[in-house]
Formats: C-alpha cells, sequence, structure tokens
C-alpha cells in the first residue's frame, strides 16, 4: 500500500482543458469554478478504478481539481492519474490501498495530510446478492468493513481536517436500496442504510462548520458493481450521471437521486408503506438474481 505516481503539476486554479472545454456551456463553467473555488485544490476520490468513483475523477479533473485516486487494482489508478494529467493538466497521485484492512484509511489519511484536501469522495463499495443464510459470512463482514467501517473512519478523520480548514466536502455512496430492507440483498442494503444515515446526519452537524455533507443514492449503475454482486441490470444508469448529479448537488442538499432512473425508481415507491416497498424490492431484487446461486 504505497503511493504510486505523481506528476506535472499546474498554477493553482487555472484549469487547462486539453480536450473538448470549447463545447462546455456557460452553466457548466461556471458549476466547475464553483466546484475548484469551494472544494479545491485536491481532492481523494476512493473506489476511484472503476464506476462511479472514476467518473466522479475525471469530472473532478475537468473542473481543474489535483486527485488523490484511492483503490486496489494499481494499473488502472495509474492509466487514469496519468489520462488526468495528460488531458486535464491536473496533478494526480495514485494511493493503492484495501479498505478492507484495517489500515486503510490510516494509510489515505497519512498520504494526504501534506495536500490541502477540500473534497472526499467516498465511493469504494461493493455488493453480494442472493440468500444471506446460504452466503459465506467472510464475504458479507468484508462488505461492512469496506462498505461501513472504513466509511466512518473516513467521515471521521476528514470532518476534523476539513473542519480545521475552514470548509469542503464529503460524499457518501448510499444506494436507493438504502431505503428499505431488500431481499437478496439483505447486507448490501442494510449497509448502505447505515451510509445514508450517517450522511444525513453529518450533513447537519457539519454545516454551521462550514463542510457540506451529501448521500448520493443512485438506482442500478452500469459498473464493475453488478458483476461483483453477481446481479443482472437490464435498465441502468451510466456512471458519468451519478456522477454530475451528485458533484451539481453537493452543497445545496444532504441526499440525492442523480439521475433520471433514480428519480423515477423513488417515486414509483414512495407511495407505499415500508413494509411494500421490501416486497417490491424482493421482486425486483429475484428478477436480478434469475440465474444466480
Ligand atoms: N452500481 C450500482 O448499481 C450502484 C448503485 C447504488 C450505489 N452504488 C454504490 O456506489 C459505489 C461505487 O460503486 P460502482 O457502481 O462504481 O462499482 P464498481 O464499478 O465495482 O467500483 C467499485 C470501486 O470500489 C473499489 N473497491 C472495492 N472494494 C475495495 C476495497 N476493499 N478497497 C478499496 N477499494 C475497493 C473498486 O476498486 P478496486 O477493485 O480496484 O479495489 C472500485 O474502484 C459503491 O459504494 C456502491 O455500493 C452502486
Amino acid at each position: 500500500m504505497v503511493i504510486m505516481q505523481k506528476s506535472i503539476s499546474t498554477e493553482q486554479g487555472s484549469v487547462v482543458h486539453r480536450g473538448g472545454a470549447a463545447a462546455d456551456s456557460w452553466s457548466t463553467r461556471r458549476w466547475r469554478q464553483r466546484l475548484r473555488g469551494r472544494y479545491g485544490p485536491w481532492a481523494l476520490v476512493t473506489g476511484a478504478s472503476d464506476g462511479i468513483g472514476r467518473a466522479c475523477a475525471v469530472e473532478l479533473a475537468r473542473a481543474g481539481m489535483n486527485l488523490v485516486l484511492a483503490a486496489r487494482r494499481k494499473d488502472l489508478l495509474e492509466q487514469l492519474a496519468r489520462e488526468l494529467e495528460d488531458q486535464h493538466g491536473v496533478e494526480a497521485r495514485s494511493v493503492v490501498v484495501d479498505l478492507a484492512s484495517p489500515q486503510g484509511v490510516g494509510l489515505l489519511l497519512r498520504e494526504t495530510s501534506s495536500l490541502d484536501v477540500g473534497l472526499v469522495i467516498a465511493s469504494a463499495g461493493f455488493g453480494t446478492s442472493g440468500s444471506f443464510v446460504e452466503g459465506a459470512l467472510p464475504a458479507e463482514l468484508q462488505m461492512i468493513d469496506v462498505n461501513c467501517r472504513a466509511v466512518a473512519e473516513m467521515a471521521h478523520g476528514f470532518s476534523q481536517r476539513l473542519v480545521k480548514r475552514g470548509g469542503g466536502g464529503l460524499v457518501f455512496l448510499s444506494s436507493l436500496v438504502a431505503f428499505q430492507g431488500v431481499p437478496r440483498a439483505a447486507n448490501y442494503a442494510a449497509t448502505k442504510a447505515y451510509v445514508q444515515s450517517l450522511a444525513e446526519a453529518l450533513y447537519h452537524e457539519l454545516k454551521p462548520r462550514g463542510v457540506d455533507v451529501l448521500a448520493c443514492a443512485p438506482g442500478p449503475v452500469h459498473s464493475g458493481f453488478a458483476a461483483r454482486a453477481a446481479m443482472t441490470m437490464t435498465m441502468a444508469q451510466t456512471p458519468d450521471e451519478v456522477a454530475r448529479g451528485a458533484l451539481r448537488a453537493l452543497g445545496y442538499r444532504s441526499t440525492v437521486r442523480p439521475g433520471f432512473l433514480a428519480k423515477a425508481l423513488e417515486l414509483s415507491l414512495k407511495l407505499l408503506p415500508r413494509w411494500g416497498r421490501v416486497r417490491v424490492m424482493a421482486l425486483v431484487m429475484a428478477g436480478m438474481t434469475r440465474g444466480h446461486a
């Protein structure tokens, strides 16, 4: 678990878009300026090797923010760091870290201690599916380590740091499954309920201290997630849509369901009592795990 890579640096706050920036609308440019001004110069993104974390890192680089990219797959992190530096003129570093390990978050805190990190995106996470009782307990406990224990440690360590620096932002990846029990994803949904609840509460604790907290609760997203969780997703959002939705909502509310699909799914469940939502989710998960153990 080591920092491996750094590269070219840019003048603080200057954005060198080397591709496609001319096509950005005025509101997009304003939004990116706000991101950089309020949360720059450095952002830490966990789960940056794939999916939503990777998409957040790309969006932040487009906004001219320097990035610390964290996950386990060194090659993917190094490749992304090179791409961000080449295409957006920012500085990108990689930290290879296993957040299931009790030492993982400590390493992240140490490796970022000399950087002015104003934004933390805690996207690393994974799910399982199928019968909880028949499933392997070690995988479920490891999921609690990554999705909950590491998130709690990050929330604690980086909140202290952000309060001390006078402001910043924290984004946590919740899910639409966080709002009711989900048969055949029982433990995963429980881990996301933890994240959702933590973020909602921290939003209020930290707002008066200048730190914006957001729970991002997407529906199904096309990423590496489904394969690892042994789920089949027919209808799903893109990681880019989720990343943009989250970064646009940060600072304005405590929870966002990013994109049309997440909002439509929320609306379709909203009128049901909690027990009814559990039953609907049981049917949904039966479809998503058909053919799996
Ligand atoms: N995809 C969905 O349908 C969906 C829906 C709602 C919420 N979410 C949540 O969104 C977050 C991101 O998911 P995603 O869709 O982007 O999935 P993904 O494409 O599988 O990405 C997960 C990321 O987490 C990292 N990761 C997993 N285990 C780790 C560990 N032990 N230590 C360090 N990093 C670890 C992975 O990197 P390495 O493998 O390189 O370590 C990867 O970068 C998760 O918290 C997930 O629960 C996903």
